[in-house]
Formats: C-alpha cells, structure tokens, sequence
C-alpha cells in the first residue's frame, strides 16, 4: 500500500505522477491516447495553450461577435444537449426557431406568410437561397422547353461562400469586379450580365470587401426594365450577411433593399454578426411559400412525428437559435439601434482620424446609410510611405491587434487595402488605444528601413473575404 502511494504521489506533494507526466510531455497530437487523464489538468494545460489564439476583442478583422452576455452563456448552457434537428423532441426549440423566423419575416417586410430557417452561418444559408433559386429557375425552363445545363448567376465582388456555392452547384459565377470608383455591382454593370439562364442576381448588404451597402433597389428597377424588355424574370437574392441586421436598425431611411422589393425573393443574414448571437447561426428568408420549391424540404419521420427540414448538415447545436431568440426579446428595435448605432459612431471616430493620416484615403468611413460599421482604407496613389499595408498589419499584430491587409478585385487586385470592423464591445478607450498603436506603427515602419517587406500571404490576418 505504502509503495504504491508513493508511486502515485510524487515527492510526497500530493502530485500525481500521471499530473507530472501530463505537464512534462508534449500532449498527444498523432496517436490517439491509450490512457485517461486528470480531467482538470487537461483543462488547465488547453486552457493556456488557447491563450496563443490571442484575444478576440483585439480581432478587428471578424465580422462576426466576439462579446455576449452572461445570460447567453447560461442559455448556451442549458442547450448543450438539445440537438435542432430534433424537433420532435425539443419542440419548444422549434417552436422559437418560427418564432425568430417570424419576427425576420417581419423585421425585413415579407408581404405574407413567414417561411425560412436557421443556418450554421450566412455560408449555409446563401446556399439553402441558392438551391431554391436553381430549383425555380429548372422548372420555369423545362416547363417552357428549354436547356436546364447552363446556369448561371451575377453578383458583384462577393464573399467566398457564393463561389463555393457556384462551384459545388454547377453554375457559372459572373462576378463582377471592381474598377476605380466603381467597388459595388451597378445596374448598368449587371445588365450586361443576365440573360435566361441567370437563375439569380445577388446584391451585398456590406460587401465583405469594403463594407458598403449594394444598390438592391436600383438593381431591382433595371431587372424591372430588363423583364419588360425581354419578358425575362430574373429574381434578387439579397446577401444582408452583415447588412440584414443593421439596415432595418441603423438606417432605417435607406432606399428598401428587402422584401418591401417584389423582386427580392431571399435574403441571408448572419446571426452571429450583426445579429448578435453566438457563433454558429444564419438566417434564410423567402419572401412566400412559393420562393421555396416542395422539392428541397425532406420530411423525416423517424425521429417521431413529421419533420420539414430544409437545411445541409443534420444534426445542429439548438443553443445558438435560443440565445438568438434572448437577443431579439432583450434588445428589441431600441436595443439593436443603440448597439449597432454605437459602432458607427465609433466607426466615425476612427475613420476620422486614419484619415488625417498623411497619404491615406478612407473607403468606407462606416456611415450608417452607406453601409456596415467599418473603417476601410488604402495608401492614395503616388504616395511614398516607404512601408506598405501589409507591414502596417504585421507590426499591428504585435500588439495584439487583427487588422488586415488585402487587395480588392479587378482592376484593385494590385493594391493593398485595409480594414476594421466595429463591432459591440469595442469601445472609445480601445479605439483610443488603436489609433495610438497605429499612429506608433507608423512612426516605427517610416523610421525603420527594411530588409525584406512581408508578403500578403505572410502578414495578413485572416480577411473573411
Ligand atoms: C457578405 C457576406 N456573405 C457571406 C458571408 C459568410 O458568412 P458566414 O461566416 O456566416 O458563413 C460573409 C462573411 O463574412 C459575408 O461578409
């Protein structure tokens, strides 16, 4: 007995000789285990080596939210066991996932009967959009006798989940880029792009690039000349990822952009942006019951009961739509106005003063009626700085902060833009603090000469683009 103690209590300090082994070994990362271990001390050592990914308040770069409430993480709580997809067994949990659907359907104007679903993100739910706009698109053309085999949709310069879309469903992205003075898909530009097989067109609430809002309406109107034209029906799609959830807040008086246009047959928008939840929830909207083909919806009966489903994955954490559903009670219209509201202010304030800086010229300086609460900036033409945006980034990384460097599209690929997103929970004094680093930053890099200048690849964060 004595000998054993002694194995297992190193020292006598009341170490357990599995704890040591634990602490002095790298921890497993190419065979799996063999034996269990203390349960503490695995968190203990995951909890510091998490202290790598640095801090999310400092990550400028997301759009998505990295601040939520202490009675989200208890709602968060109470749900890690319920499954969504199992709606015959939390049907209470179902019943809140109509409930938010309900509320979007009336927060983005849909004329009738709410129909739509939750996502894993704004990714899922484009692609649930664009699923059912192929689908409406091969009816309309098999019942006029037509080819079904050449898809195709038009967009501006958009977020990768459209190109993936575009790829994993067959069908040709025409993708406009950008040109000076022209970062957003015009009417005009767009025009030249349709034609019968264009099963959609998809304007971005907050492109992903710049942050400003695409012109839906106008886009709206010259498919309205477009259809009177030629007789061709070509339905709008609406990205609002970001845009979905500060539009109906912040810019109230903006021209309409959502189902308030009879064209608009979806819109996506992402929970966990600017909606406010936890990561890991998207919005799809159709404007009526007919927007959504029969086809897409499985009805799963084994589970118990009936259950529609229209979605990619099956299983599905539920604790994202309930914290969702706080959010939207909690905050109301008057909440979302004043957080979201604070963000551009904020947006404002920074954009103020990058743009005192010598040779920078402000993108986006986050106006609420332009688009989403983001700084955007570029080095002007002609400027000698000596540094670029991509050292800017790398030396800014340093002190913690994520403000990446990238290039646009088309005729911008060349040049280096960069960008910061507002988001709850930054505040003036880490904007203050922000501005100081930058300013820092910059007096370093124009004082230092440079051996070697990192490459995009090397000194960017992770863009969301
Ligand atoms: C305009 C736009 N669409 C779609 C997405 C993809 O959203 P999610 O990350 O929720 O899948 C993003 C992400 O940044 C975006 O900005």
């Amino acid at each position: 007995m004595a000998a054993k103690q002694s194995a297992d209590n190193t020292s006598g300090l009341g170490f357990d000789a599995k704890i040591i082994s634990l602490l002095t070994r790298p921890l497993p990362s190419t065979r799996f285990p063999d034996e269990t271990s203390d349960a503490d001390t695995v968190y203990q050592i995951l909890c510091q080596e998490l202290l790598l990914d640095g801090n999310s308040k400092q990550n400028l770069a997301t759009f998505c939210q990295t601040w939520e409430s202490p009675e989200v993480h208890k709602l968060m709580d109470l749900a890690i066991d319920k499954n969504l997809i199992d709606k015959d067994e939390y049907p209470q949990t179902a019943e809140i996932e109509q409930r938010c659907v309900n509320l979007l359907a009336d927060l983005w104007n849909a004329p009738g009967k709410p129909i739509g679903c939750s996502a894993i993100g704004s990714s899922e739910a484009s692609m649930l959009g664009g699923m059912a706009a192929k689908w409406r698109w091969r009816s309309r053309q098999e019942a006029a006798g037509k080819p079904t085999d050449r898809p195709n949709m038009v967009c501006g310069s958009v977020q990768i989940c459209w190109k993936k879309f575009a790829r994993y469903w067959d069908i040709e992205l025409r993708e406009i880029e950008m040109s000076p003075g022209e970062l957003c898909m015009t009417p005009d530009a767009m025009l030249k792009q349709v034609d019968e097989n264009t099963i959609f067109v998809v304007p971005t609430m907050g492109v992903t690039y710049h942050g400003l809002y695409e012109d839906v309406a106008g886009i709206s109107r010259a498919l309205d000349d477009f259809e009177n034209r030629t007789g061709i029906n070509i339905p709008i799609h609406v990205d609002g990822a970001s845009g979905g959830f500060l539009a109906p807040f912040t810019a109230p008086d903006h021209e309409p952009w959502d189902f308030r246009l009879e064209r608009v047959k979806s819109i996506n928008a992402s929970g966990h942006k600017f909606g406010l939840a936890p990561l890991g929830i998207g919005w799809v909207l159709f404007r009526e019951p007919a927007d959504l083909p029969d086809e897409l919806i499985f009805h799963v009966s084994y589970l118990g009961g009936d259950m529609p489903t229209f979605q990619i994955n099956f299983s599905r954490p539920a604790g994202q739509v309930i914290a969702q559903y706080f959010d939207f009670i909690r905050f109301g219209k008057a909440g979302y106005t004043a957080i979201h509201g604070s963000s551009h202010e904020i947006a404002g304030y920074c954009a103020q003063k990058i743009g005192t800086v010598d040779g920078f010229e402000i993108i986006h300086d986050g106006s609420p009626d332009k688009g989403i609460p983001a700084v955007v900036w570029t080095q002007a033409e002609n400027t000698e700085h000596g540094f670029t945006l991509y050292e800017l980034a790398d030396r800014l990384r340093m002190r913690g902060w994520q403000v990446p460097a990238y290039p646009f599209t088309g005729d911008l690929a060349h040049k280096a833009f960069q960008r910061i997103l507002v988001k709850r929970g930054f505040t003036r004094e880490m904007a203050d603090l922000l501005l100081i680093d930058i300013e820092q930053a910059i007096d370093f890099l124009t004082s230092h000469s440079r051996n070697t200048s990192p490459s995009s690849v090397q000194a960017s964060s992770y863009n969301h683009l």
